[in-house]
């Protein structure tokens, strides 16, 4: 781990060694104020798109230099592979966009930056809740600046296309298949979907959550434990995303994530089970919460937590250390925090802001997360990367985007999960 702010480095051998480089090589010519940074992120859609516009504009306000990698792909898989190879190549990216126990993982490496000075500067041990401190920390120092709070767990629906079929807002898994059959009947699609691994993952993990409850879902999609994994709970599991699959579109295959969100927005599908970054989708193209678009808690109790970090790796260079001090500065200020949610559909990382000019989904996964921690309901995205290393993920994903796609039956899904995670571990 290298320290962003130079001198008095407690640090890996490695880091160490890389940074003394950095240093010999920027004597000669000083940081421009505010640095510059090279950021890889997959906020490619619409809203991230903006979000993470906002990010640069504030940033080149510093006097900054902004340098954007984007690697499209939702969840996040194709960024991963190329974060591989950079780090690989010896040349990483300044700051890249990372979750859970991924950045322990890249941490236990040696390969990313210390921000505990900046955090005492800005006062992180305040402004950060508890349950993104330990995500961000790394044997105590901090290695990332997280940047939203995002729920997993939503059903987004069109509330004119469920008027026409004359359906009523789903409470549990039963209603969401009887108002589904009926649109089904109306010739209306009744789940809008992508069929990539990570999507199907989402569903999957917002069902065991619905079916299940939250404390099956940590035993069984967190601890892991065997005989949760192949209890009758997850059988059930099974059938629903069974059923869930006979709700899709023929041309489901593939399509990205931000894609389906418009065929909600445009009346073609009447429902998605898709994270808060479909919101930013829907107030892209000009939709009103509560009267075009309805954002609704996915049918059973809890709160399914994702929140994406910004990770400074170690680079070398006064200009490029000045980027990432500059940078994790601005990502967790009050500015940042207001304007990139707000774009984002995510609800600020930082506590104690007033969210009265959020919308209302917004203003209701503050108030769901609040009561989630106070029940000890909140639960962290397995999809997302926020629960399982990315072995034991990939294995999940795979069994269950076999099943959606086969006529595997529960039964042997279960197996297949079960078996699977016991290899991966
Ligand atoms: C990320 C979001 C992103 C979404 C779709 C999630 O894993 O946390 O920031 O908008 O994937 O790409």
């Amino acid at each position: 781990m290298r320290k962003t702010t130079g001198g008095g480095f407690g640090v890996s051998c490695l880091g160490a060694l890389a940074l003394v480089a950095g240093l010999a090589i920027a004597a000669p010519k000083p940081a421009a104020a505010g640095g510059s940074v090279e950021v890889l992120h997959w906020w490619t859609a619409g809203g991230e798109a903006k979000a993470v516009s906002a990010l640069k504009d504030q940033f080149e306000a510093e006097g900054g230099t902004w340098i954007d990698s984007p690697v499209a792909g939702g969840g996040g898989d194709a960024a991963m592979t190329a974060l591989r190879s950079r780090v690989i190549a010896g040349n990483p990216p300044s700051a890249v966009q990372l979750k859970g126990p991924s950045i322990q993982e890249w941490a236990a490496e040696g390969v990313v930056a210390n921000l505990d000075d900046i955090a005492k500067a800005e006062n992180w041990d305040k402004l950060l809740p508890a349950l993104l401190k330990s995500v961000v920390t790394y044997e105590g120092h901090y290695v990332a600046v997280p940047v939203n709070i995002h729920r997993v767990d939503w059903l987004w629906a069109n509330p004119a296309v469920l008027a026409k079929a004359g359906v009523a807002v789903p409470t549990t898994w039963d209603e969401f298949n009887t108002a589904a059959e009926a649109l089904k009947a109306k010739g209306i699609i009744p789940l809008a979907h992508g069929g990539q691994p990570w999507q199907d993952a989402t569903l999957f993990e917002v069902v065991v959550l619905g079916l299940g409850g939250p404390a099956f879902y940590h035993k069984a999609l967190v601890e892991l434990d065997d005989a949760a994994l192949r209890g009758e709970t997850m059988v059930k599991v099974f059938d629903q995303m069974r059923r869930l699959r006979g709700f899709v579109d023929p041309n489901f295959s593939g399509r990205d994530w931000n894609l389906a969100t418009a065929m909600v927005i445009n009346g073609e599908a009447a429902f998605q089970i898709m994270g808060d970054w479909a919101k930013g989708e829907f107030l892209g193209a000009g939709k009103v919460p509560g009267k075009d678009f309805l954002c609704i808690a996915a049918p059973g109790k809890g709160f399914l937590l994702n929140s994406d970090s910004l990770v400074m790796f170690d680079v070398k260079g006064a200009d490029k250390i000045e980027g990432q001090k500059t940078l994790a500065r601005l990502v967790l200020g009050e500015k940042f925090q207001r304007t990139f949610n707000t774009l984002k559909g995510s609800i600020p990382a930082r506590q104690g802001m007033d969210l009265a000019d959020f919308d209302a989904c917004a203003q209701k996964s503050q108030a769901d997360l609040t009561k989630a921690i106070a029940a000890d309901s909140l639960e962290p995205s397995m999809a997302h990367e926020m629960a399982v290393p990315r072995s034991v993920r990939g294995a999940i994903m795979d069994v269950v985007t076999a099943h959606f796609n086969s006529s595997e039956s529960s039964a042997e899904a279960v197996a297949h999960l079960a078996d699977a995670i016991a290899r991966a571990r």
